[in-house]
Order: C-alpha cells, then structure tokens, then sequence
C-alpha cells in the first residue's frame, strides 16, 4: 500500500516503519495516524516480519508531537476524536502480536514520546530530545502520556516532566528509565536492527506470548499475574518452537523456529 506519510519496508525479518512528514518534524496529523493504523494491519499479515522497528524520516526528528496546525482549530468534540484515534493507533502498536522497537532519532516531543512509549522498548540516538511541551501550548498529553509514562517511570518523575513541559535529552531519559539504550545518531538503526535480529532469532510464539504476559500481567495483582504466567509457560509446551528449542539444544544445533 502506498502511504502520504508513511514509508514501510521488509528487510526479510525486520519491518521498518518511518513517520515520514519531515517539513513538519514528523508531526502527527489524523492522516497520518490513520495510516500507522494501515501499516500495522499489513505487518500484522506479513507474518514474515518477526519484530517491527518504528522511526522519523530525517535526521533531526523521531515525532515532534501531534499536529498543532491542525489542531488548532478543533472543538472539543474533534480534540475528542483525535485523542481517540491516536489511542487507538498506539494501542494497535500495543497489541502487536510481535516486538515493537522504538528507533528515536531525534526530537520525540508530546505525541511523538507517547508513540515511543506504546512501543516495546526504546534505543535513542544521542541527540534525541525526550519532553511533554503539551502545557506550554496550554493543553495536556492526549495519546496516552498522562498514563503510560507514570506507569513507566513512577507519578512523581512524569508529573514533573509533564507539568514542566521541559525538553530532556537522552542521558537524562536513559537514568529515568525511558529509553533502555543510547548510541551516536550514524549507528542508531544499524545498533536497533542488531536487536531486532537477535529477537527474531528466538522462537516467535515465545517472544509473542512473553510481550502478552508481561503486557497483561503488568497492571494485575502479582499472585494472580504469576498464575497466569504459569498457565501460560506450560501452553508453550504445545508449541512446535518448544520442541525444535530444546531439541536443538540437546543436539548442539542452532534451532530452526518456525513460529507454530
Ligand atoms: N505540529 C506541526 N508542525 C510542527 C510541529 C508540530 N508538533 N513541530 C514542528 N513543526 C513544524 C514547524 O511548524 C516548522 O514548520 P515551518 O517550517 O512550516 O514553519 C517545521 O516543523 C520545523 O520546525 P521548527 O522551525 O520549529 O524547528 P526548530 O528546530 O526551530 O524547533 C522544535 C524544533 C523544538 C521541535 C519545535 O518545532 C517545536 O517546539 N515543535 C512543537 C513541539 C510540540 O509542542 N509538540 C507537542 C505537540 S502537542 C501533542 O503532541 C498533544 C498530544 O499529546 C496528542
């Protein structure tokens, strides 16, 4: 499918999905969240993929953060679609059957960190800027900040960041926990792509149901939240991948996963 702010690419296992706006720092705009929605619905069929990379076209911005020319002009009622449609864009990145790396590459502001954050984990070049500006346009996170960076990062630290509105680098995203690795921007997505291939190296029905548990068991009490790990750890051992995993071991091979 062809995109107007989108590129989507399959490099064999990995799949790369740039926000491809760069005249406007990769902003999000209704288009182009509706065309994340599209791009996920193919990777979500292209079951060669394994794990799914999300970036910025450019070399100054990941996502600048939701439109504001087009938000501008909006009523209450259009600021209530947009936030919808954002959540439910990022919640499909969310519920993607396969890893998610974010690959921030540069300015990840409001919208664009809580893109970041839908995602499995993040690697950040080492001029990437982190920040929830929001408050200083006189609005607040819409997309899930108000949510998941608490989640992430404690009440305190994001409501410190998100009342501020301030801009944070890398480093200081690296101690808060945001970001799980930094690089020099020329090696990012050669470093991202390395981790996306050791993932897709290990047996997919494992990676998918481990994104699943931890996904889900995050916000559970965590005696019910165990139980439903180990009802779902023995469910692993019908699978195809358990078998060739193991096996392989034993016979001192490299498994050959088929994800069944
Ligand atoms: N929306 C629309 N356009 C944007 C944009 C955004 N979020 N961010 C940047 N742009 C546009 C600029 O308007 C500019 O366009 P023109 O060349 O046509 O004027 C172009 O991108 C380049 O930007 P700058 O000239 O501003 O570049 P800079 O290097 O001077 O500054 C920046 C970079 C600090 C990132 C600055 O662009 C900026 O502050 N952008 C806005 C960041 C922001 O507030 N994001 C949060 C949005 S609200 C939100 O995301 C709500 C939510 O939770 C859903």
């Amino acid at each position: 499918m062809e995109f107007n702010n989108l590129l989507l690419s399959f490099e064999g296992e990995i799949g790369i999905l740039t926000v491809n706006r760069p005249r406007a720092l990769n902003a999000l705009n209704r288009e182009t969240l509706r065309e994340i929605q599209e791009a996920i619905k193919e990777v979500q069929n292209h079951r060669e993929a394994k794990v799914l990379i999300a970036t910025g076209a450019g070399a100054k911005a990941f996502v600048a953060g939701a439109d504001i020319s087009e938000m501008k002009g909006m009523t209450c009622t259009e600021a209530l679609d947009f936030s919808r449609l954002g959540h439910r864009t990022l919640k499909m990145i969310e519920d993607l059957d396969r890893p998610v790396l974010a690959a921030v590459n540069g300015f990840a502001l409001g919208g664009g960190t809580e893109l970041a954050l839908a995602c499995d984990f993040i690697y950040a070049s080492d001029n990437a800027r982190f920040g929830f500006p929001e408050v200083t346009l006189g609005i607040f996170p819409g997309f899930g900040g108000t949510q998941r960076l608490p989640r992430l990062i404690g009440k305190g630290k994001a409501k410190e960041l998100i009342m501020t509105g301030k801009m944070i680098g890398g480093q200081e995203a690296l101690s808060l926990g945001i970001v799980n690795r930094i690089f020099p921007q020329a090696s990012l997505m050669e470093e991202v792509k390395k981790a996306a291939s050791q993932i897709a190296g290990n047996g997919p029905v494992a990676v998918r149901m481990a994104k699943r548990i931890i996904d889900t068991g995050f916000n559970m009490e965590l005696s019910e939240a165990c139980s439903l790990e180990s009802y779902a750890f023995s469910i692993g051992f019908a699978t195809d991948d358990q078998k060739e995993g193991m096996t392989a071991f034993v016979e001192k091979r490299k498994p050959n996963y088929q994800g069944k």
